[in-house]
């Protein structure tokens, strides 16, 4: 199978390790081992860590994991619907390619995290972008008019990167009802999902064929676990867990057993995630009013803003102009669209402040 670079990911991996103000990632503030076993206050917990067996763990996940990961979604989800992944990332890229042949057609949205279109397209398989527009969002009007072309699946993502925007519940119903009236995959990557005011809808409440991709990385901060998921029909998980075997086999047993001290602790969690997150986007609001030049919507939910720049500097220059002055953010090329920027604003607020600073000032100066 062909492979396209993941320009995003390479892009990361020569600047984000050493900008001093990473203004770019998309996950709230990684939390510490020290904070996260703190924050669950029980002293017999450290001691329970250390028996864990650093063995293979079972193909598709620790059961109490599992039981915890359900809890997520409608009552009663079957522990057995959970397929435990490294990653997000690994649950949609086993989904896609166990799912879509060459010659098929799949609607994603555009802009979009690249594996979200990419693995399709490299299988052979043909997008039919969904485009973003600023006034209607994802309008459910052009879904329909997608619809004609007779896909075989749909990827969505909502809460969504790079534009923040999500779903109503009466969409995700209309969205799901013609999926399943159609016979279509529906795969919806729901990240974000935890990290609004209130815990997002899943595809899952509307649709038993639906599959709902999770994570631990972004609404959590502990993205270092690598734990992901997906909860799906069990035709859906047999294909994939026929794939997965040939790849990862299985989660790290230690990245599982804190990700279970997490959810069992996620309340607490999300609420420090959630005040961060509000502390943060109030900051984003104040520094942006000072570039007039810079146009945004404020986020339903997650920590990303898709910026728009309105200039004639391409976005991957852009990119480096700010690297240079110190600053990271994501062009918008590496989504699918000029003229836009990602600035994600999950991280340290002292640091975020400053790096706005910086931003602004070069916006200011044109
Ligand atoms: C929409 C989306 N899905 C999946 C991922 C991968 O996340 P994970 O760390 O869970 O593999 C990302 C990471 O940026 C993302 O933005």
């Amino acid at each position: 199978m062909k492979v396209t670079p993941f320009t995003l990911e390479r892009f990361f991996s020569q600047t984000e390790f050493d900008v001093r103000y990473n203004l770019a990632t998309s996950a709230i503030q990684a939390w510490s081992l020290r904070e996260l076993l703190s924050l669950a206050n029980d002293p017999d917990l450290q001691f329970s860590l250390f028996a864990t067996r650093l063995g293979y763990t079972e193909p598709q996940g620790n059961l109490e994991l599992r039981q915890e990961i359900s809890r997520l979604y409608p009552a009663p989800t079957d522990p057995d619907l959970v397929f435990v992944t490294i990653g997000a990332i690994e649950a949609n890229y086993l989904l896609l390619s166990s799912l879509l042949e060459p010659g098929d057609r799949f609607i994603v949205q555009t802009p979009c995290y690249q594996q979200l279109s990419q693995v399709g397209v490299d299988l052979g398989a043909i997008a039919l972008p969904w485009n973003y527009s600023d006034d209607k969002g994802f309008d459910i009007q052009e879904f329909e008019a997608l619809l004609e072309q007779k896909p075989r699946l749909v990827m969505l993502n909502t809460p969504h990167n790079p534009t923040g925007f999500a779903f109503s519940p009466t969409e995700m119903k209309k969205i799901a009802d013609l999926c399943l009236e159609q016979e279509i995959y529906l795969l919806s990557d729901e990240v974000y999902r935890e990290l609004g005011e209130t815990l997002s809808p899943s595809m899952r409440d509307y649709s038993s064929q639906a599959v709902s991709v999770g994570s631990m990385s972004k609404a959590y901060g502990l993205a270092g676990l690598r734990v992901g998921w997906m909860v799906a029909p069990p035709a859906i998980l047999a294909r994939c867990t026929l794939k997965r075997d040939y790849t990862t086999l299985c989660c790290p047993s230690i990245g599982q057993q804190l990700a279970l001290t997490a959810l069992r602790h996620r309340t607490k969690i999300w609420d420090r995630n959630r005040q961060l997150r509000l502390r943060n986007i109030t900051l984003l609001e104040e520094a942006l009013m000072e570039a007039p030049t810079l146009r945004w919507k404020k986020p339903e939910a997650g920590v990303v803003a898709w910026v728009d720049y309105t200039s004639e500097t391409l976005s991957e220059q852009l990119g480096w102009e700010l690297h240079n002055r110190g600053v990271l953010v994501a062009p918008g090329i590496f989504f699918g669209q000029e003229g836009h920027f990602r600035l994600g604003f999950g991280g340290n607020s002292g640091e975020l402040k400053a790096g706005l600073a910086i931003l602004v000032d070069y916006f200011k100066k044109g």
